[in-house]
Parts: structure tokens; C-alpha cells; sequence
């Protein structure tokens, strides 16, 4: 099955959503979808969404906080002209069911998370979108929407430029 449309189909999380056997093949994730991501929502420590299917089960989600990054590290054009430390939208967790990978569920997910990060950017400051991928296919995956690797910063963290963002 092809997941072409949908972004209708991503909300914010909510108790009755079905995520206990939720599984995108990183346990890290998964642990963190199971058990933080509402406590975050009370917290307010980040905000998390999920791609839902039509029995509310989650099969994909990513959650958003904010962020900054020290200078040093960064490549040029993103130090140019910018406050240290550099603000930041961060993309903390991005995970997609592993029955529904490879379908277009992540691109779905990156729209929606375009889309999102252009409301918050009428509202606050960032000067990038940022995340950490937690592998190379990660980072390849990442790539491809447009995010770079910063060459001096570890973890690995990838920034999109705000103006940048599709
Ligand atoms: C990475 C992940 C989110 C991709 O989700 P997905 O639904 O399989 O991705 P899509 O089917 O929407 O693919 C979108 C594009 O990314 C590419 N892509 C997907 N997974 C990729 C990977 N592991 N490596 C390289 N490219 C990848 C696809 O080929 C596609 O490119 P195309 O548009 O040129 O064809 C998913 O594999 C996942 O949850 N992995 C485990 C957790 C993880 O790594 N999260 C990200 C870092 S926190």
C-alpha cells in the first residue's frame, strides 16, 4: 500500500491512540514514544504527532522541541550574521512502523513537519530546523528533504536552513 496522501491523517498525540506495540526497529524510539512522549505533553517538554491509521493505531510519529546550538562547529553560512547560541527548531524523534516503511509514510511525516515548523517560524525565532539522526541511513534519509551534517558538532546534528524549508 502507498501512503500518498494524508497529512489529515497526523495529530497530536492523545491517550487513545493505540502505541504500545509500536515498533520502527530502533528500541530507543520506541521506548521513548511508549513511555515519555505524553508525560512530554504535560511537561510541555516537547510536542509529539502521530500518523494514525483508521483503528487510531500509531504507525508513525515525530516530535518537536526546542533548541540551540554553540557557533563553533557550524558551517559558515550558518554562523553568518547569527546569535550564539543559535536558535533552533529541533526534530527530536522521527520513527515509522517498520510494517509501513518504505511506503512514504517519513516523506508524509517530513511535509507535516514542514508545514508546522512555517507556523511556528510566524510565531518565534529559529534560524534552523535540526535534528540528530541516529545512523547514516538516518542521515542519508534526512538528506534528502535538504538537511546538511555539521561537520564539527558531536553528536551528529543536521540543520535545514529556516528559509530553506520547502
Ligand atoms: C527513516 C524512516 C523514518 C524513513 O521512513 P519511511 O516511511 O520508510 O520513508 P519513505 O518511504 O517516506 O521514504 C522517503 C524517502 O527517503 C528514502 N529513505 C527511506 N528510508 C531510508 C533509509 N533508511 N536510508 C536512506 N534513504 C531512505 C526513501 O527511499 C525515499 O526517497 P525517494 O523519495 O527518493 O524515493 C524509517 O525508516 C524509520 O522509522 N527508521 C527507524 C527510525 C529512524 O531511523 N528514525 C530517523 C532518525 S531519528
Amino acid at each position: 500500500m502507498s501512503h500518498t496522501t494524508t497529512t489529515t491523517m497526523i495529530r497530536p498525540i492523545s491517550p487513545n491512540h493505540v502505541f504500545a506495540t509500536f515498533d520502527c526497529g530502533e528500541p530507543g524510539l520506541n521506548a521513548w514514544l511508549q513511555h515519555r512522549a505524553l508525560a512530554n505533553e504535560q511537561t510541555g517538554d516537547s510536542r509529539t504527532f502521530v500518523y494514525l491509521d483508521a483503528q487510531n493505531r500509531v504507525i508513525a510519529f515525530y516530535a518537536l522541541t526546542n533548541g540551540a546550538v554553540i557557533r563553533v562547529g557550524l558551517t559558515s553560512s550558518m554562523r553568518r550574521n547569527a546569535p550564539d547560541p543559535v536558535g533552533l527548531l529541533l526534530l527530536g524523534q522521527v520513527g515509522v512502523d517498520v510494517q509501513h516503511q518504505q511506503q512514504g509514510v517519513g516523506k508524509a511525516l517530513m511535509v507535516d513537519v514542514f508545514k508546522r515548523a512555517k507556523l511556528i517560524g510566524q510565531h518565534t525565532g529559529f534560524r534552523a530546523l535540526g535534528t540528530n539522526p541516529i545512523d547514516v541511513p538516518a542521515q542519508q534519509f534526512y538528506t534528502k528533504f535538504g538537511f546538511r551534517l555539521m561537520p564539527g558538532i558531536s553528536p551528529a546534528l543536521m540543520l535545514l536552513r529556516r528559509r530553506n524549508i520547502p
